[in-house]
Order: structure tokens, then sequence, then C-alpha cells
């Protein structure tokens, strides 16, 4: 396999940084690796189309206004860009891709490749095999998601008022989240629409339809963030099309590609933290449901699983197949 040029939009955030040491841990076959920034410094240079023009790969880990800027363009003078942003996700005809769930939804015309919201990302790899053995009717999903989701101000906020709390002085006022983190459970992420549901809950249930490809699927989160540094866990209720057992789905969660299935026991944000697995645990039957309704609990670094690791991944896919 030969090697590829590939530029990081965003090198300097929580998600940037990862796709760095992700494409190094790999050994993901890369050769020069630009890094890019709203502005210049050590190592660093400022995002512009002429300078990102060279790289036939451009990862963007930035926001949604530097993704619409700048992703179609490089699109169209022939260059892979693979997106964290929310820009294009739901864009027809844009692959909406887990290299572990739906592969098949990419082809050799395909450029753009969003990723999907970390949640959806965690929560579909749990999910797909238990669509693949039972099918899925509903599903309902509380999340508990860590500070790092909201960006290296989010990490750096909750440290603050932890540190602050800590020491007993005066902790600063919330800007990152709608209220202070450090020591709180805050059920607000994203701005809630007239229908009193959240940006991030609207994302959940329309990326996690495109992925699993159920566009019918009835689906509901609630998502809410939690004072966890780094990964996402989610308790979700489904019900199968199925009558199935805990058996036949814990053997199903077992053989899934990207799982790692618990028969006993927990698991937590703190150990799966730095891994690239989704962890499920705690799959259980409804005891008043008729064989088709069930519970478990999943949780994922959305750092590398839910960002970095996916996208990594889908340039791993494009490279296997020949398609950059
Ligand atoms: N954090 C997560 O868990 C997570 C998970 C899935 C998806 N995402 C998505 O991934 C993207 C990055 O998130 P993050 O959490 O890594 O954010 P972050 O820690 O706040 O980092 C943002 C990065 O974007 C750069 N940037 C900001 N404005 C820019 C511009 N106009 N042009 C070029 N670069 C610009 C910043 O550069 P400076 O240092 O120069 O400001 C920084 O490198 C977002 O779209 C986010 O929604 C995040």
């Amino acid at each position: 396999m030969s090697s590829v040029d590939v530029a990081i939009v965003g090198a300097t955030g929580v998600v940037g940084e990862t796709i760095l040491r992700v494409l190094e841990e790999r050994r993901v076959p890369v050769g020069r690796v630009g890094r890019f920034a709203s502005r210049a410094r050590d190592g660093v240079e400022a995002t512009s189309l002429d300078a990102l023009a060279p790289y036939p790969v451009v990862f963007f880990a930035s926001t949604e206004d530097a993704s619409a800027e700048y992703a179609p363009a490089l699109v169209e003078r022939g260059a892979v860009v693979i997106d964290n942003s929310a820009t294009f996700r739901m864009a027809p005809h844009v692959p909406l891709v887990i290299p572990e769930v739906n592969p098949d939804d990419v082809t050799r015309a395909h450029r753009l490749f969003p990723v999907a919201n970390c949640t959806a990302i965690i929560l579909c790899t749990a999910l797909a095999p238990i669509r693949d053995v039972a099918g899925l009717r509903t599903v309902r999903v509380a999340t508990y998601q860590a500070a790092s989701g909201a960006g290296r101000a989010g990490l750096d906020e909750l440290l603050a008022g932890e540190r602050a709390l800590a020491l007993g002085e005066d902790e600063a006022p919330a800007q990152v989240f709608p209220r202070p983190l450090a020591r709180n459970v805050v059920p607000q992420i994203g701005s809630f629409d007239a229908s009193g549901f959240s940006g991030e809950e609207r994302k959940v249930r329309e990326e996690a339809r495109k992925m699993l490809g159920l566009p019918e699927l009835r689906l509901s989160a609630t998502t809410v963030r939690v004072p966890v540094r780094t990964a996402h866990s989610e308790a979700v209720w489904f019900a199968t099309e199925r009558a199935t057992s805990v058996d036949a789905l814990a053997a199903a969660l077992e053989r899934a590609p990207g799982v790692v299935f618990h028969r006993d026991g927990i698991v937590t944000p703190r150990e799966v933290e730095g891994t690239d697995l989704v962890h499920v645990a705690r799959v259980r039957a409804e005891e008043d449901g008729a064989g088709d309704e069930f519970v478990l609990w999943c949780v994922g670094d959305q750092l590398r699983k839910g960002a970095a690791t996916n996208a990594v991944q889908i340039l791993e896919l494009l490279l296997e197949r020949g398609y950059v």
C-alpha cells in the first residue's frame, strides 16, 4: 500500500490531536502530515484553501464553518475529505459510515465522508448486531456524556470547576455548559427546539436511523452531560422486531466487530478511555415484556471510536479498496 499525504484541520483540538495519535498507533501508511488550525503557531499552519490544496486527504476536526467553507472546494478538486463536524452528515447521497456497521455504503465515487455524532456511533455499533439477529422496532436511550465531548474548552471548564470546588474557591460561571458541570449532571446538550428536544438528541436520532439503514426507526434520546473527562455511556431500552433471548443477543454481540461484550459485571468510562472498541454490558430482558424488549449499557471513548478512530478507519477502508 503506497503512502498518502494527509492534512488535519483542527490539529490543536482534542479530536485533531487524537487523529494524529491514532494514525501513528495504527501505522496507517501516511506520508506528509500537515497540521492546521485557526491560526499559525509552532508546527501548525493557518487554514486556507491554498495551503490544503496539495493534500489528497483532509481530515476536518474543527468547526462547522470551516468544513462548510473548505470541504466542498477540496472535494471539487479531487481530494477525499473526512469531516468530524455535523455539516454534511444528513446530506442525501453522502455516506455516514461506521466501518464495522455499514462499510458497503462507501463506493469509489464518494469523496466526502462525514463522521457521525459520537453518541450515535457508539449506539449504532452496539445496536447493529442486534438489528441483524432480531430487527429493531424502537430504541430509547439516556446518555451520560463526558466533558471533552464539548472540546478542549469543555474539558478545561470541568477541570477548573473541580479544582475551585476542591480548594473552596469561587467557581467561574459556566460558559461552555448551561450549568456548572463539576459535581453536577446537566440535562442539556445543544439548544432546545420548539418540540423540547435538544440538538444532540436530534442528531442521535437522525444519524442513527441513517447509519442503521432504518429510516422509520422509532428512536428517542435524552442526552445528559456528566462530570466525566472522556468516554460516553448510554443506557439503551430497545424493542426488537422478532422475539429473541438474552443468550441470542449475547452471542451476536460476542461476535460483532468493534464490540467488547461483557457477559458479567459492569464497565465504566474510566476503564475504556483510550480504547477503540464499544463496550456492551448488562444485557437483560424486560421482565414484563414478550421476549422482544431488552435493556443494555454501552460505553465508548468518544474522542476515539466516536470521532478520531472512526475517521481513521474510513481512511483505512479507502486505502484497502484502492479508492485513494
Ligand atoms: N470532542 C468530541 O468528543 C467530538 C466527538 C465527535 C465529533 N466532534 C467534532 O469534532 C470537531 C472538533 O471538535 P473538538 O472537540 O476537537 O474541538 P476543540 O477541542 O475545540 O478543537 C477545535 C479545533 O478547531 C480549530 N479551529 C477553530 N476554528 C477554526 C477555523 N475557522 N479554521 C480552522 N481551524 C479552526 C481550533 O484551532 P485553534 O487552536 O486555532 O482555535 C482547534 O484546533 C467538531 O466539529 C466537533 O463537533 C467532537
